[in-house]
């Protein structure tokens, strides 16, 4: 059977991480891009980063679990097989060579952002992760982040872990002391609509990887639109990754509060 789950973790009261067998995506996906799945027939399209392939048979999901789609498959256990499982989708992150960077993650953002600063250590990068969290209990892949950055700062917004606030407060401090090249994000927009901001206003280039809301993720529906240096562009083939500083985060946030009215009417 086609994309098998292989092993099944839970990582915190809400986010799992899924690994799941498909070698074409193992080994062609390339750091930044991401999967459209379908649980079921009658199941709806969601993109997911492509999390840690193989490159040989299989790679993972790491998801929260926001809604339907996310509660079906964190329902699903190693044996079980995705109804469909496309990509890799989107662009490439593009990556620079020996330089100083920071990767700033909020909640299930840090496992969309590893992949990054993993292909960024490769590439003789110094590699500074700046991760936020609600609290200890939601905190994710700490092991991991360790292991790959040369500097970690964890932020819990209760000050149960690490330090007590926001981690675009730290991001703050870090830049006005410290030469950054490049700042990498994603997480909730609004966290990435500050760390836009402050980078912009200390002259730092900041790199956000959008989460339009995406039905195909082939360019065809127009779901996934974003505002970026007054142009349209789609989300699922135009990025997910976009200069910070050209995005017009007002726009998605209307955008995306949008989606949740609608949904509200629909589905009660
Ligand atoms: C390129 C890309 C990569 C992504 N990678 C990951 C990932 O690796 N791990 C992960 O947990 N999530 C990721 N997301 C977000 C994920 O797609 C949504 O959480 C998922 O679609 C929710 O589906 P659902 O049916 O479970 O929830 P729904 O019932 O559809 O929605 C539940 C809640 O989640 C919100 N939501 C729905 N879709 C999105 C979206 N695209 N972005 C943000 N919020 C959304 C809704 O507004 C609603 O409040 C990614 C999104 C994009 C665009
Ligand atoms: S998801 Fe349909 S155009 Fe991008």
């Amino acid at each position: 059977m086609a994309n098998k789950v292989l092993s099944k973790r839970k990582l915190s009261p809400a986010v799992y991480q899924l690994k799941i067998e498909k070698p074409t995506i193992a080994r062609k996906a390339s750091p930044g891009q991401f999967v459209v799945i379908r649980v079921d027939e009658k199941g709806e399209r969601i993109p997911l980063t492509i999390y840690s392939p193989d490159r040989k048979k299989s790679f993972s999901l790491v998801f929260l679990v926001a809604g339907l789609t996310t509660r079906k498959l964190a329902s699903l256990n190693p044996g079980d097989c995705l109804l469909d499982v496309l990509g890799p989708l989107g662009r490439p992150s593009e990556i620079p060579r020996n330089k100083t960077l920071v990767f700033l993650g909020g909640g299930v953002g840090i496992a969309e952002i590893l992949p990054l600063a993993e292909a960024a250590k490769e590439a003789g990068n110094k590699i500074i992760i700046i991760a936020g969290f609600r609290s200890q209990k939601y905190v994710i892949l700490e092991e991991e982040m360790r292991t790959l950055s040369d500097s970690l700062f964890i932020t819990t917004d209760d000050g149960s872990y690490g330090r007590r606030g926001f981690n675009t407060e730290v991001l703050k401090e870090m830049l006005s002391k410290e030469k950054i090249d490049l700042v990498y994000t994603c997480g909730p927009v609004l966290m990435m609509q500050k760390a836009a901001e402050i980078t912009k206003t200390l002259g730092v280039g900041c790199i956000a990887s959008l989460n339009a809301l995406m039905v195909d993720g082939t360019g065809m529906c127009g779901s996934c639109r974003v505002l970026v240096g007054g142009k349209v562009k789609l989300c699922c083939v135009d990025g997910p990754d976009f200069d910070a500083h050209q995005v017009d985060f007002s726009d998605l946030i209307n955008r995306q509060n949008r989606f949740r009215e609608e949904e509200k009417m629909v589905y009660g």
